[in-house]
């Protein structure tokens, strides 16, 4: 059988902090709930996960970087990085991966701030607001992705 598409899922800082942190915002599931659902439904669509978690800018662009080697899709939640880093913009943008752009919480119903990211400008779609939810779709998203490309 042919090798299984492997999706890396990436999450910025303080998603370490889920299930504590602003649970009124963010939910009340931790990241090792939401790594579970991820790993269910990547179970269910014959995808291998990656599910990595760093505070560190400069972690997650290596992450990004390697993921040129061996990686079909990117899934990022790159917290407040999503508004603030260029560098993971570049790095996004070099590896040429579909990147699908996900936040737990609506970040247009939030601070202006929030509005703007830098993640989108390299990402094939964005979900957010749906909570952990918004995992699932995004990988649903990204096998339908990498399917396509493997068949054109
Ligand atoms: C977030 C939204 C960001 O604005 C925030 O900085 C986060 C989490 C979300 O998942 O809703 O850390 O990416």
């Amino acid at each position: 059988m042919a090798q299984q598409p492997s999706i890396l899922i990436l999450n910025g800082p303080n998603l370490n902090m889920l299930g504590t942190r602003e649970p009124h915002i963010y939910g009340a599931e931790t990241l090792a709930d939401v790594e579970a659902l991820c790993r269910a439904e990547g179970a269910r669509l014959g995808l291998e996960i990656d599910f990595r978690q760093s505070n560190h800018e400069g972690e997650l662009v290596t992450w990004i970087q390697q993921a040129r080697e061996n990686r079909s899709a990117i899934l990022l939640n790159a917290g407040a990085y999503t508004h603030t880093s260029v560098a993971i913009l570049d790095a996004l943008t070099a590896v040429d991966l579909p990147v699908i752009e996900v936040h737990l919480s609506n970040i247009f119903r939030r601070e202006p701030f929030r509005h703007h990211s830098y993640v989108s400008m390299a990402a094939r779609g964005v979900i957010c607001g749906l909570g952990s939810h918004g995992y699932v779709l995004a990988l649903q998203a990204a096998d339908r992705l990498v399917r396509a490309k493997a068949q054109s």
